[in-house]
């Protein structure tokens, strides 16, 4: 007697759980896509090419301005990481008292020196990126605005590691566009993240309120809510 079914229905519940577990994992996935706040991108720190760079020892411990490294970050659209060039100013061989010193130093320092003797980029990981459909993020408007580095990227010369400390959702960008006045601070101040720290603790908000009316008012601020302001 053949079969009823031809033979090649053997494989179908094979098939048919294939397809299933398929579905599912796409509805999941799906779900998870969509469901997945945005907050949780918050916390997001990539390990970097050798050991780093620490926003701790040269913001804070040095003193160093953002700007001395993120030349841009109030000229153009795109805020820039320094190449390696910028590094040698301190880390070239013998330059550094410290490194002089200490064969430690030298050995953390080596990817630096690597990296500029054979003219190589150094595969910084990139933290903050907003998607594809977003208009390029105009940085400069916003640091010549008066916002500063503190509002969107916390305190990163506290950080010994960089991390994402906002969600960066539309969400978040719509809340200070329709509300900027709080996050408006002295030009001179942008970069001075630890004198504004304590301006932005709550108990403080009402004289920083004060203080970001009389910004907005001086400075004609004017942050778009319309979608092509920041979609294509
Ligand atoms: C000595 C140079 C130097 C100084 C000074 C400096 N940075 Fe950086 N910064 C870097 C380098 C190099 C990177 C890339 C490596 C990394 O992300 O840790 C970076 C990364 C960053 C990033 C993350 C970029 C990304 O991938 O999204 C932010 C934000 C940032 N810096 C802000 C600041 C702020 C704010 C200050 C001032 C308080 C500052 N930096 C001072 C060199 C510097
Ligand atoms: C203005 C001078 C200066 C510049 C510019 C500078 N550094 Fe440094 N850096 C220092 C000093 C000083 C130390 C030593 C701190 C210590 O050991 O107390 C240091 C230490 C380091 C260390 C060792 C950290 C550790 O844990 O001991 C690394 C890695 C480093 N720097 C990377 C960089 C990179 C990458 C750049 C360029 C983006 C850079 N530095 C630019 C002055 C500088
Ligand atoms: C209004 C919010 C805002 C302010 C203020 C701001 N940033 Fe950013 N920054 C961002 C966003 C958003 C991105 C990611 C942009 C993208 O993906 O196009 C970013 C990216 C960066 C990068 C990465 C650039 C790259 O190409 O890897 C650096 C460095 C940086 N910011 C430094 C700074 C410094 C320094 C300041 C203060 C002087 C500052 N930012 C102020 C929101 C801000
Ligand atoms: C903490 C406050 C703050 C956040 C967060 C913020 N912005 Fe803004 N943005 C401003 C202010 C203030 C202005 C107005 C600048 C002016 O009037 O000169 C502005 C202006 C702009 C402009 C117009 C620039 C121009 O040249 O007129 C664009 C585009 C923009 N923001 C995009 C974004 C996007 C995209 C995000 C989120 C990823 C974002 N902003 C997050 C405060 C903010
Ligand atoms: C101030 C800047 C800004 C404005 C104005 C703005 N958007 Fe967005 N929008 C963003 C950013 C930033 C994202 C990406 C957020 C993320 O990564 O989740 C986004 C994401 C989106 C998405 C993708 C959905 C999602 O959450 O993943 C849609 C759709 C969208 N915007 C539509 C609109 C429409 C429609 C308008 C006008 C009513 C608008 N946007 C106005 C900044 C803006």
């Amino acid at each position: 007697m053949s079969t009823i079914f031809p033979r090649w229905t053997n494989a179908l519940p094979t098939v048919m759980a294939a397809a299933l577990v398929g579905g599912l994992t796409l509805v999941v996935g799906g779900v998870w896509y969509y469901v997945t706040p945005k907050y949780w991108e918050v916390g997001y720190m990539p390990t970097q090419p050798g050991g780093g760079f620490s926003h701790q020892i040269h913001a804070a411990q040095l003193g160093m301005d953002c700007r001395y490294c993120h030349t841009n970050v109030d000229k153009s659209a795109e805020a820039n990481i320094p190449s390696a060039a910028t590094c040698m100013g301190c880390h070239t061989p013998g330059l550094l008292q410290v490194s002089s010193r200490s064969a430690e130093h030298n050995a953390k320092v080596g990817f630096i020196r690597d990296a500029y003797a054979t003219d190589d980029p150094i595969p910084w990981r990139r933290v903050h990126k907003l998607p594809d459909y977003v208009r390029n993020f105009p940085h400069h408007a916003h640091v010549t605005a008066g916002v500063s580095c503190l509002s969107c990227h916390g305190n990163i010369a506290r950080m010994p590691v960089v991390w994402q400390h906002e969600s960066l959702s539309m969400g978040w960008c719509l809340d200070c566009h329709r509300n900027p006045e709080p996050s408006l601070v002295a030009r001179e101040e942008v970069t001075r993240l630890f004198d504004l720290e304590p301006k932005f603790e709550p108990q403080n908000a009402a004289a920083r309120l004060a203080e970001g009316k009389k910004f907005w008012e001086e400075r004609k601020i004017a942050a778009p809510e319309n979608c092509g302001a920041c979609h294509y």
